[in-house]
């Protein structure tokens, strides 16, 4: 009885009686090669997945430098109407990084929200906060125009009409010697509090702030 114990406990496929075992093989073929077999397909399972893993989270441990972008000089801008500039988001990809800013001048009978107090210009972002279509500032109407699908803001960015879910986005802003500078972006719920960049179509009041937290792609696009 003893023995039959010890012979079932060994590690040699012969002595644990089974069939086809050879002497001194201590595991059978039929799995060795089925593990063999799996080893084979989580190399290759590997090999497609860790680079594409690698592509979507990478740009979470990659810190990306605050750029200041000289956009004007101080004169270059009044407190009452927006002038256009170009900036650049994303550098070395040319036109694609590239995106447009509506700047004023900060004006306290306009911007009296208390998160705009200490800020020297006003730089709203181009991008419809809906899907992303880039909106116009309409002179004659005082309004951002997003020609998609309709979309309103007034003065302030905040939005009047269509299907947008929150204001346009902003700007960071600062004058060094005579030069305007634009920051990094950020956007802003309805009481124009700010917050980390978010994507087109994520609603920032309410339960919508933690619904939808910042992404590394939200800073770039
Ligand atoms: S993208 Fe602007 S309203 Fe739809």
């Amino acid at each position: 009885m003893a023995d039959k114990r010890a012979q079932q406990r060994s590690k040699y496929t012969l002595d644990r009686g089974i069939p086809g075992a050879f002497e001194g093989e201590t595991i059978t073929r039929r799995r060795f090669m089925t593990g063999t077999a799996h080893g084979a397909g989580a190399v290759a399972a590997a090999a497609f997945t860790l680079p594409a893993l690698g592509f979507a989270i990478g740009p979470v441990f990659k810190s990306t430098p605050h750029r200041w972008e000289v956009v004007g000089t101080v004169d270059e801008f009044p407190d009452n109407n927006y002038v256009p500039v170009v900036l650049t988001l994303v550098p070395d990809i040319g036109e694609a990084g590239k995106t447009t800013a509506y700047v004023r001048k900060f004006n306290p009978a306009l911007d009296t929200d208390p998160y705009d107090k200490g800020t020297p210009y006003i730089a709203i972002s181009d991008r419809c906060v809906h899907l992303g279509c880039p909106v116009r500032w309409v002179d004659a109407s005082e309004r951002f125009v997003c020609p998609c699908h309709g979309g309103v803001y007034d003065i302030l960015g905040e939005r009047v009409s269509g299907p947008p879910v929150r204001p346009l986005d902003r700007f960071y802003s600062r004058v060094t010697g005579e030069d305007v500078e634009l920051g990094p972006r950020f956007s802003v719920n309805s009481k124009l509090r700010r917050f980390s960049p978010r994507l087109p179509g994520e609603p920032l009041d309410g339960i919508g702030q933690y619904l939808y937290p910042s992404t590394p792609g939200a800073k770039k696009l």
